[in-house]
């Protein structure tokens, strides 16, 4: 997609964008006001989260990748740094915050992330809530082996990380549990596996679950699929917030809710 084309729609999009008072929703604005506007809502975990991302952003290992998805807008050498990726390949720490909180809003108990990579945003996730059961799944496995030694040097024994294939790993991984509370698809970003995935998880949802896309607007293939997704019966709520989206299944709503909300 062209850069014209992003600005575009990341314009398109923040003329959009609502804060909470410009929601009608009940359920949306709390969660809004809760979660985002309410700036002194931050947790302890927060200063040891950040202290790990200064780390890696320092780090200067190289990494040997093989790249099972989509492949990255910025970095497109099979080596790279550790820092790079910090930088470029894993979520921002506006958004690692806010999974966290809406983790721990929701009460989040087993969370499934596809796409570790360094393992910084599984941390978030294994640290928010009441202890939850977190599995995240990674393809490359110099990857995979620098999550697990991160996961070690910190400590963190709420979470699997496991060595597959998205398409291999989940269905096994969907089978265990016995329902999906948080799940994040955050990598391989095209259209028809993020329906894949999407709808492999589909049948394991609740009616408190949340399913989280990233980078809906990576390309023409990604903006059909978030458009497919949050179309789709089952779904009552959606929340775009351009570099993720975030479906709901809550019951009550006489139509479904499409909304654009402004960045935690
Ligand atoms: C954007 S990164 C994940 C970032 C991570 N969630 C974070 O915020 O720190 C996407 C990751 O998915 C992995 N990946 C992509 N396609 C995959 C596939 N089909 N199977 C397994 N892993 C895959 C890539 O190797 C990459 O590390």
């Amino acid at each position: 997609m062209s850069k014209r084309q992003h600005l575009i729609d990341y314009l398109h999009y923040t003329w959009q964008a609502k804060t909470a008072h410009g929601v009608h929703s009940p359920f949306v604005y709390k969660l809004i006001e809760t979660l985002i506007d309410d700036k002194d809502c931050k947790f302890s975990a927060f200063d040891e989260l950040t202290a790990i991302r200064q780390q890696l952003l320092k780090d200067k290992t190289l990494l040997e990748i093989t790249d099972l998805g989509a492949g990255s807008l910025v970095l497109k050498s099979a080596q790279r740094r550790v820092k790079d990726i910090a930088k470029h390949g894993i979520t921002r720490q506006n958004f690692s915050e806010f999974y966290f909180k809406l983790i721990n809003y929701f009460n989040c108990q087993h969370i499934i992330e596809l796409g570790t990579s360094l393992g910084l945003n599984a941390l978030y996730l294994a640290k928010a809530g009441n202890k939850p059961t977190v599995y995240s799944i990674e393809g490359s496995e110099a990857l995979h082996h620098f999550a697990k030694n991160l996961q070690t040097q910190h400590k963190v024994n709420n979470l699997q990380l496991i060595h597959a294939t998205f398409d291999n790993g989940l269905p096994n991984l969907l089978n265990q549990l016995p329902q999906l509370d948080f799940f994040l698809v955050d990598g391989n970003h095209t259209y028809e596996a993020t329906l894949r995935y999407f709808e492999m998880a589909l049948p394991h949802q609740t009616e408190n679950s949340i399913f989280v896309f990233d980078d809906i607007y990576w390309s023409e293939g990604m903006k059909k699929a978030w458009q497919e997704i949050k179309a789709h019966p089952q779904v009552s709520v959606s929340l775009n917030f351009y570099y993720c989206g975030f479906i709901f299944f809550k019951k009550g709503f006489k139509e479904p809710l499409h909304l654009s909300i402004k960045q935690p």
